[in-house]
Formats: C-alpha cells, structure tokens, sequence
C-alpha cells in the first residue's frame, strides 16, 4: 500500500529485492481503503504478500489494519506491517490484528537512541521462511539465519550484537512498562489532541484524513505564502521546538510537528 514516502521506500525495497509489486495507492493524506486492497487482491493470480505501513510519517495517517488482515488472509498472502511511527504509541495489536511480519524501531514513540529494528514473524511467517527452496538474497537480513541467531536453541553466529543498544531499548522498554503502555498511548493522544487544537485554532489546516490522524504525530499544511525553513528555524532557535519539514512530494505543503 502506497499513501506516503514511506509506503514507496517499502515499494523500492521489495522491487531491489527482485519482488513483482503491485501498489494499491491512495491520495498521500488519506488511508487505503479496504475495497482498494480487495480489488487488487481479487486481480492478481497470487499474492504473496501484503506490506502496510500503519503509522505514515509523511503525511500523519494511522492506516487501518484488521480488514487489510483478513484479506491477506482470505487470498492467502503473508501480512506485513511497518510500525515504525506507532510502536510505544498506539496500539499495536500484532497477533490479535493477524499481523504476520511487524517492524519497528526504537527511536520513535519508545524514545531510545536509533539503531535496532524490533522485529517479530508469526509462525505461518517463520513456516514460509522454512520452506524456501533458494537462500534469502540478503545475507544481512536472512530471517532464517537471524532467527537461528535469536532465537534456535542452538544458537549459530549471525552477527556482532550490539550491546549498548541492547542495553538502551531494556531501558526504553523498562520506563515504558513503568508508566504502562496504555498510559504511554493516552499521553501520545492528548499531547497529539492538543497540539492538532491549538494548530487549528492558529487556523491553519490539518492535513491527514479526519478519524485517521496518528497521535503521534501532527502533520499541517503551510500557508501559502510563508516561508516554512524560517519559521522552523525562528521556533527551533528562539523556542527549542523543532518541525520536522515536508517529506517526499509533499515536501512543499506540509510540515510535521513532533511535541517535546
Ligand atoms: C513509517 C516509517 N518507516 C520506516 C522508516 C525508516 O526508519 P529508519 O529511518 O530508522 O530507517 C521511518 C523513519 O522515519 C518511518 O517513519
């Protein structure tokens, strides 16, 4: 599914990969809808997977998952989802949402330094990985050999861990347990609820489809006419608030706010 810059760069890395890829698209502010999905599914000879992002960071779009789910499903394609911007944040209900391969990060909602990628397969996931007849092409994220790495009983060298990172996302997670994930997710909701108000009373516009704006993240369209880059850097210098400018083409309208 293509409704952001992050929805293509999943598109760019299946294709370098050698995969056939379809994209559903959807206007960059707004969700895929199911029908799209379904209509795309109902098309092809087999699908071998489908790849959402749930939280888009271009655009500030929480993307709707468990109908997308039970379409993967019921064509019998693998589920994927990026949950880069939603981890820590929203809910992420990975196995009751039938969610096969998820993704993350640390440096996002669980407010760690970057530099792991939490990552969990279902078993159905682990199954297919088992059953390849031809070596993953990348040896750096072969899941078979990151998951005899991890998680066999008989563990066989993958890669050198890295420990301090390690040791920083046990600490992330620890602080996250201490102030409980649902009241980590109420947080992100009411600082988002504030912000998105206080943006819309200034009267500016909001740019991601109503019913569906992440909490944690805030995504505003500029006025014409004003110079974003000085305002950012008049907010950041003066205020220490800093606005993350425009990704992808919408790099020239939209900007998105990140509360401190
Ligand atoms: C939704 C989403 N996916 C993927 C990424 C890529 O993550 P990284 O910058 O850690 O490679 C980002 C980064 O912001 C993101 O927001």
């Amino acid at each position: 599914g293509v409704n952001g810059f992050f929805g293509e760069r999943m598109v760019d890395t299946a294709q370098r990969c050698g995969a056939e890829v379809v994209s559903v698209s959807a206007e960059w502010g707004s969700i895929i809808e199911p029908e799209a999905i379904e209509a795309v599914l109902k098309k092809q000879k087999k699908v071998k997977l489908l790849a959402l992002v749930h939280a888009e960071t271009s655009t500030g779009v929480l993307q709707p998952l468990i109908e997308a789910s039970k379409l993967a499903k019921q064509y019998g394609a693998l589920f994927l989802v990026d949950t880069v911007t939603s981890l820590g944040g929203h809910e992420v209900a990975v196995d009751d949402w039938g969610i096969d391969i998820c993704f993350s990060c640390t440096q996002k909602c669980l407010s760690c330094p970057p530099g792991l990628s939490p990552l969990t397969a279902s078993q159905t996931a682990l199954d297919v990985l088992k059953a390849r007849s031809k070596k993953v092409q990348s040896w750096y994220l072969d899941l078979s050999m990151l998951y005899s790495y991890w998680c066999a009983a008989n563990r066989i060298y993958h890669h050198t861990a890295p420990i301090l990172m390690i040791y920083a996302l046990h600490e992330a997670l620890a602080v996250t347990v201490e102030e409980g994930l649902e009241n980590a997710i109420q947080r992100h909701l009411n600082h988002g609820n504030a912000l998105k108000s206080g943006v819309e009373a200034m009267g500016l516009t909001l740019h991601a489809q109503e019913g569906h704006r992440l909490s944690t993240l805030t995504s505003v369209r500029i006025p014409s006419g004003i110079d974003d880059l000085k305002i950012r850097k008049g907010l950041l210098n003066e205020f220490g608030i800093e606005i993350g400018g425009g990704l992808g083409s919408l790099n020239i309208v939209l900007k998105y706010l990140i509360p401190r």
